[in-house]
């Protein structure tokens, strides 16, 4: 079966910063797989990476088999890499179906494609709230309403950037019960989080990542697929 994401021996630098050592760690498609590390590990970093806001200096980065590690943000993000950033980073002035509408993206082949309707229908929370400025809502609706935008790119890979950071536990849970859901339906993604408190999700299998050197910045991601 073709991977639907690999990273081979990434390595990573800001400027002369090197944080990402020879990383390496694969996703299979309708899979889960979680990045574990404390702050700073480097993380956020591997999702620069991988959605191009950092290339590479050394390894391939591939998607469902092709190479994206030179390609450009837009590229990778047309090829079916969505992202929901840490922060959320939804459009604040914007109104909530405003925010929903300027990340659709057409992919072909995509059996049943997302639509605002369906958006609205996995969260019900935001149905209400269409016409309202996003930036009025609060940290778990706005959480819903990023997962929802990255989802209108009806992305092939879902790269998700602590989900749950800032969240009261009970938001922490329905979010969690959404993304479950969501695998269900088979989608494929992936997230990074610093703990492991994703509810039902702890890591069940570890597997390689290879930081190496002991720079403070190297990434020590512990990666493991959670349970169907
Ligand atoms: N834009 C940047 N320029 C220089 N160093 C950075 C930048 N962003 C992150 N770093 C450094 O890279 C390392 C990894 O950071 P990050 O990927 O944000 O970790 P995490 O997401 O696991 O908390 C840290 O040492 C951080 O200080
Ligand atoms: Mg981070």
């Amino acid at each position: 079966m073709t991977e639907a994401l690999s990273l081979e021996g990434i390595d990573a630098l800001y400027g002369e910063s090197h944080v990402l050592h020879g990383v390496s760690f694969s996703l299979n498609p309708g899979r889960v797989l979680a990045l574990l590390g404390r702050n700073g590990a480097g993380k956020t970093t591997c999702m620069s990476a991988i959605i191009g806001f950092l290339p590479p200096r050394a390894g391939e980065i591939r998607l469902f088999g092709e190479a994206i590690g030179r390609l450009s943000p837009e590229t990778i993000s047309r090829k079916g890499v969505g992202f929901v950033p840490q922060g959320r980073r939804i459009f604040p002035s914007l109104t909530v179906q405003e925010n929903l509408a300027v990340s659709r993206q057409k992919r072909f082949g995509v059996a049943l494609p997302w639509t605002l309707e369906r958006v609205i229908d996995l969260f019900p929370r935001l149905k209400g709230r269409l016409q309202q400025a996003a930036g009025s809502l609060s940290g778990g609706e706005q959480q819903m309403l990023a997962i929802g935008r990255a989802l209108m790119g009806n992305p092939r890979v879902l790269l998700m950037d602590e989900p749950s950071e800032g969240l009261a536990p009970l938001i922490v849970a329905e979010v969690g019960r959404t993304l479950l859901r969501l695998k269900r339906k088979a989608s494929r993604f992936s997230w990074s989080s610093r703990t492991s408190s994703w509810p039902s999700t702890s890591p069940t299998k570890s597997s390689s990542s290879t930081p190496a050197g002991s720079h403070s910045a190297a990434v020590q991601p512990r990666c493991g697929t959670t349970r169907p």
